[in-house]
């Protein structure tokens, strides 16, 4: 369903900003550097242009972000909202600045994306961990019990703030609003990293977004479930719970003082989008979506994750049943066109966006169902994801382990040290070994086994795990 993207200009402030400075080209004597020429290295600046000097005045007089911003924020039932042009790390590094000072413990869900545990690391906050339910079929993470929040919020009455990640990377939705509640009882807010789910709330085949569930705050990424660039991504906040100005003042710290416009103009582009017609693509990509993971469901022995706690743009397979190894069956899909976002022994996770379409599903079905059925064999058991059953022991804050002396030892030596580095496998970015945290055997066991299945060791300072970076 094309859709012509002049026609959103009228809604758009910073969209109209961007087409606006193409159509009067200027002759700038500010950043960026290469002032709008293409002949020098090429096409690969097409499209840039700064907020400052660009999309506004230098001196912001035009007022077209603020505007942006406050449209973003009514859409998504916001008191608070501010575009990112640094992800969603930065919109989850900005509220771990705002949720807590230097010391204070916060509940955290161990299944956390990196970026928010550097997040506690900047912030100095301390973690009390709370895990998800792991499905035993599966060995994939459901969401964090609401429970399992009580329970950590009573044994820790000062804790300032929740933190959870939902939906999960494999797209499996959590019970949000009993989370709120769990942190409402404690006069907590509820933060909630919702990268993969910029889509929700906007279709009754959806779940509600996380503020719709009662969440305080959340962090979507626009370049994931939605057509916006690289990079873009929102924080949007309730107030009651959430100070308005310390959160304004984390975005403004972690944030560059050039933002791209184009990143900016796009989430401001795909706001309006959603607005005019999030119904009608949204509908468009789920009956792709569901068409495709029929055709997937059909292949014997392949489990394509499903039900009403998942979400319906996630493709996740399971393939130990098939027999067919995950790095063999991502390589057909390469040698074809077709990368995937996360491919390992027994798992592989397509992630479906508002662009995608009838065709591009089916060109990915095609391609799996041909390729599990060249690459099938024996049936085997499952190599569940050790990230998810890691039973962390904090020895020190993650900051104060961050910023400790340390050396690199034999990583057969460290158990019992403990760790200055965070390691996580990636996809999907979910620390095994946090600074701070007690080496055990089951880390380790957790970071052989996804490296074994063929998943990248990420952020080690020795990526080959020969060595780890411990507290001297
Ligand atoms: C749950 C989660 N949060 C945050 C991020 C970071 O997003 P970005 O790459 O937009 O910074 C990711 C990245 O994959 C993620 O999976």
């Amino acid at each position: 369903m094309p859709t012509d993207p002049r026609a959103l200009r009228g809604d758009a402030p910073l969209l109209d900003a961007w087409l606006r400075f193409q159509e009067d080209g200027p002759t700038p004597f500010t950043i960026p550097g290469h002032k709008q020429r293409h002949d020098l290295v090429g096409d690969v600046v097409a499209g840039d242009v700064p907020l400052y000097a660009g999309l506004d005045t230098m001196k912001l007089s035009r007022g077209v972000l603020v505007d942006a911003e406050a449209r973003a924020a009514r859409l998504w039932g916001a008191e608070f909202c501010r575009f990112s042009v640094g992800g969603a790390t930065h919109a989850n590094q900005a509220l771990a600045l705002a949720i807590g000072s230097e010391g204070d413990r916060v509940v955290v869900s161990r299944t956390l994306h990196r970026s928010m545990l550097l997040g506690l690391v900047l912030a100095g906050l301390t973690p009390v961990w709370v895990r998800p339910e792991v499905d035993s079929a599966t060995g994939l993470p459901l969401g964090v019990a609401p429970g399992a929040v009580a329970r950590a919020l009573q044994d820790h009455a000062d804790a300032r703030a929740v933190l959870v990640g939902d939906p999960s990377y494999v797209g499996t939705v959590g019970d949000v609003a009993g989370l709120a509640e769990a942190a409402h009882a404690h006069d907590v807010p509820l933060v909630v990293d919702a990268a993969w789910a910029a889509h929700f709330g906007f279709h009754p085949g959806l779940p509600p977004h996380a503020l719709q569930a009662g969440a305080d705050a959340m962090v979507v990424s626009a370049h994931k479930a939605l057509p916006a660039w690289s990079q873009a991504a929102l924080v949007l906040a309730r107030t009651e719970r959430i100070d308005a100005a310390r959160l304004d003042a984390g975005v403004e710290a972690t944030a560059t003082t050039s933002p791209a416009g184009a990143i900016l103009a796009s989430i401001d582009a795909v706001r309006a989008l959603l607005e005019r017609d999030a119904g009608a693509l949204l509908a468009a990509a789920m009956a792709a979506t569901r068409h495709a993971h029929e055709r997937l469901a059909a292949v014997d022995g392949l489990l394509v994750l499903d039900g009403p706690h998942v979400d319906p743009l996630k493709l996740t397979l399971v393939l130990n049943g098939t027999g067919a190894h995950g790095l063999a069956v991502e390589q057909d899909l390469l040698a074809v066109g077709i990368p995937v976002e996360a491919a390992e022994q027994d798992l592989l996770v397509a992630v479906v966006s508002l662009a995608d379409t009838e065709a591009t599903l089916a060109a990915l079905a095609d391609a799996l169902v041909g390729s599990i059925e060249r690459r099938r064999g024996e049936p085997r058991p499952i190599v569940g994801a050790g990230v998810y059953g890691v039973d962390p022991v904090t020895v020190l804050a993650p900051r104060e382990a961050f910023f400790a002396a340390a050396e690199s030892v034999p990583t057969v030596d460290t158990v019992g040290r403990v760790s200055a580095e965070l390691v996580a496998p990636y996809p999907p970015g979910i620390p095994v070994l946090a600074p701070g945290e007690e080496i055990t055997d089951d880390a380790l066991d957790a970071l052989r086994q996804a490296q074994q299945a063929g998943v990248r060791i990420a952020y080690a300072a020795d990526p080959t795990l020969e060595t780890l970076r411990v507290v001297r």
